[in-house]
Parts: structure tokens; C-alpha cells; sequence
């Protein structure tokens, strides 16, 4: 790593710093960081296909937070890794790539998001462009590896040149044929993919839930296409690329600091005059107080509740927990969908409550 750089910074409470394994050149403007948590911080990079890591880069101003999603499988035995794709002009990527090299450390914050199927028994339809293989291919890996699904991945390149993960594609086609199948559309030979001619490649495939992500018009036309050919939008799922503009390391305080934050377990202080939250997470159960203006994420962390987040911005998922009893509603949602919403999961960081008691988990 440079030294006339911006250096790596050590970090906060919320980050754990791995260790860059191997740095894999994928193509000419994509590399691929190999990781390894520490033993100690290892069952926080547990997670499930399809999830991301934040990692906490160097900027002139202070820390930078890009989220990158794991290409790898929880279930293949691969280690941790996330692939970078250049971005023209972009700051993060072009630091990742031009900077970390093997044996250097770099600060992340736990795997997470909603990209992720509710089975690996179904057969899926994976529509991917670009840099937006990463979470694909870890989906398609799990199906393969520990589930009976098939598999079908439409993948849009450029060209040919900027097709990431050709060879380890191609390895995975033969060692499960019959269960998965990669079309490759390349813009240099096909055109664009516009939703009436992808409409017919995705004719058969229509049925099936579908995992897109890619450049915002592909997932637009992937969705139109689907539409009309029947695809309920709630079997549409999206993951949507984009920088993070805030220090999401930091924890500043919450805006429920200033309102009662009582603990109120039970046995424990009166609760003031303001609702209150129940929460399961890691296994504990902890009711704490809910100011009304106050959004969810800062309520908990007010009480000292470990809650999950990165954007708080209700952009990426980071905080997704589920209401069980009670309502709320947010204020800005980019990212659940309306499957999402019917089986009650709301965005921690944008939930304000609607009725006194409300009681959520993250289980
Ligand atoms: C959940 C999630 C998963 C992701 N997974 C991946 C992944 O697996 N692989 C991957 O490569 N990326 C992934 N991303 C995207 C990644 O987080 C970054 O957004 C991406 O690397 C670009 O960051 P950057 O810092 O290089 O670009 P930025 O500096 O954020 O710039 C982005 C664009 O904006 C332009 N720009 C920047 N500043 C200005 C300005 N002031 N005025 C006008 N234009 C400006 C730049 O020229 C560039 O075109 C993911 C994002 C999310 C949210
Ligand atoms: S922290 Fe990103 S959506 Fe809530």
C-alpha cells in the first residue's frame, strides 16, 4: 500500500479488521480481495448468500464507506470475497484496486442485507450486469452446493473483456449440468438488452423467482420484461448499487439520546411517557423506550442495543429487522420490496411507531 496515501485507519467498535489473503486480478478493471476475519471476530462474517460487506477505506476527509458484496458461498468453504469493478472517476474503487495488495488489512463492518433467497431448494432465475455478478454467484454457488434449485443466469457484459468470473462460470456449468445454465449477453454483439428482446430469453424462466442486480436501466428492463410476461413483482428482487455518503462508523448520537432511553426490562426503572420497543436480537430479548420521532435504529442504540446498521440512509437493508406485534411506518424505503413489506420487515434507521407497544426481532 502507498504510503503517500491516505492511510488505513484503525477503527471503530463497529468494524473488524481482515486480513487480505490474495489480491485476484478477475479483468482489467476488476480485482477480487480474498479475506480472513480474525478467529475472534469470524462468527460475525458468517452470513447468508446474496449479503455485503462495508469496508471503511481512507479519504482525505476521513473515513469513506463502500459496500461491496461477497461473490464467495457460505457453503462451498471459500474463504470471505468481495470483487471490485472500477468505476470511472469513482474514488473507492479505483483506491481499492491501485492500493491493497496481499497481506494488508482492511476494516469491515459485518455481512448484510436482504439479497438473499428464502431457499436454496427453488429453482431460481438470476439476472445479473457487470460488477452485479458478486451477490449473484454467491446465490448460485449455495443453490448449487447445499440446495436442490436450478439454476438459470442471464449475465450482461460490454463485452467480452469485461466478464468477470468466465472460467469459474464455466467450471460450475460443468460440474452441475442440468442445473445451471448461463446465458451471456454481450452488448458488443446482442445490442442492448431492452425489455421486449429479453422478454423472450426470460419467456421460459418467468415462473420462477427472480434475483437481479446490475446497472439501474438493465433492472428496470429485466422487471418490465418480467411483467409483462406475468411475473408478480413481489418475486422480483433487486440489489441496487450505489455509494454510501455518510461516516456510517461513527455512531453519533442518536436522536433518541435526548428523549428517555430508559432500559425498561422487566423489574427495572419506570418507563417515562413515551412508547416502547421490545427487541430480539443475538438471542437476548430487551424492551427499551421509543420517543415517537425517533427513528428505530437510534432508540436502540440510545439503550445501548448492538443493532445492525451501515447506510442510514434506509438504502441498503443493513438494519432489516421484523415487526411482530404493533406497527410502524417508514420514512423512506429504497430497498425492501412489497413481498418484503407483507411479511413485515421494515428498515430499523427509517421506522418511526404507530402504536404504543411494538415488538420486533432480527432473528
Ligand atoms: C449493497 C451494495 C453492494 C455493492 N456491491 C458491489 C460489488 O460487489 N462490486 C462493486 O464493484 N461495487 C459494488 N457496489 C458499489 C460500490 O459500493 C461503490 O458504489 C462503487 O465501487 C463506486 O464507488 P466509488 O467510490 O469508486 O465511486 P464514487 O466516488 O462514489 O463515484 C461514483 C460515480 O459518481 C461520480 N462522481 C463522484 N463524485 C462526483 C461529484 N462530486 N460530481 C459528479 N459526479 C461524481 C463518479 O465519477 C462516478 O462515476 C455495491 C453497492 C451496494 C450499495
Ligand atoms: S442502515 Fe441502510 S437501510 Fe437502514
Amino acid at each position: 500500500m502507498s504510503t503517500s496515501e491516505p492511510a488505513i485507519t484503525t477503527g471503530t467498535a463497529r468494524t473488524h479488521r481482515l486480513r487480505i489473503v490474495e489480491v485476484v486480478a478477475e479483468t482489467p478493471d476488476a480485482r477480487s480481495l480474498v479475506l480472513e476475519p480474525s478467529p475472534e471476530s469470524a462468527p460475525r462474517f458468517a452470513h447468508r448468500p446474496g449479503q455485503f460487506l462495508t469496508l471503511r477505506l481512507p479519504g482525505a476527509d476521513g473515513p469513506v464507506a463502500r459496500c461491496y458484496s461477497l461473490a464467495s458461498s457460505p457453503h462451498t468453504g471459500e474463504p470471505l470475497k468481495v470483487t471490485v469493478k472500477r468505476v470511472a472517476g469513482g474514488y473507492g474503487s479505483n483506491w481499492v484496486c491501485d492500493h491493497l495488495a496481499a497481506g494488508d488489512e482492511v476494516e469491515a463492518l459485518p455481512p448484510a442485507g436482504t439479497f438473499t433467497p428464502g431457499s436454496l431448494d427453488h429453482d431460481l432465475l438470476l439476472v445479473a450486469g457487470g460488477s452485479g455478478i458478486t451477490p449473484v454467484l454467491s446465490i448460485a454457488k449455495s443453490v448449487l452446493a447445499a440446495g436442490t434449485g436450478r439454476i438459470v443466469l442471464l449475465y450482461a457484459n460490454r463485452d467480452e473483456t469485461s466478464v468477470i468470473f468466465r472460467d469459474e462460470l464455466r467450471a460450475l456449468t460443468a460440474a452441475h449440468p442440468g442445473r445451471l445454465l448461463v446465458v451471456h449477453w454481450l452488448e458488443s454483439l446482442q445490442g442492448l438488452p431492452v425489455p421486449d428482446r429479453l422478454a423472450a430469453a426470460l419467456a421460459p424462466y418467468a415462473g420462477r423467482e427472480a434475483f437481479v442486480c446490475g446497472p439501474a436501466p438493465l433492472m428496470d428492463a429485466v422487471e418490465q420484461a418480467l411483467r409483462t410476461l406475468g411475473a408478480p413483482g413481489g418475486r422480483i428482487h433487486r440489489e441496487r448499487f450505489f455509494s454510501l455518503s455518510g461516516d456510517v462508523f461513527d455512531t453519533p448520537a442518536p436522536a433518541a439520546a435526548t428523549a428517555p432511553a430508559t432500559d425498561i426490562r422487566e423489574g427495572a426503572a419506570t418507563r417515562e411517557a413515551t412508547g416502547a420497543v421490545t427487541v430480539e436480537l443475538d438471542g437476548e430479548t430487551r424492551t427499551v423506550a421509543w420517543p415517537p420521532s425517533a427513528p428505530l435504529l437510534d432508540a436502540l442504540l440510545a439503550a445501548g442495543v448492538d443493532a445492525p446498521y451501515s447506510c442510514r440512509e434506509g438504502a441498503c437493508s443493513a438494519c432489516t429487522c421484523r415487526v411482530v406485534t404493533g406497527e410502524v411506518r417508514m420514512v423512506r424505503n429504497e430497498v425492501l420490496d412489497d413481498r418484503d413489506l407483507a411479511d413485515g420487515y421494515v428498515l430499523a434507521c427509517q421506522a418511526l411507531p404507530l402504536t404504543d407497544r411494538v415488538e420486533i426481532t432480527y432473528s
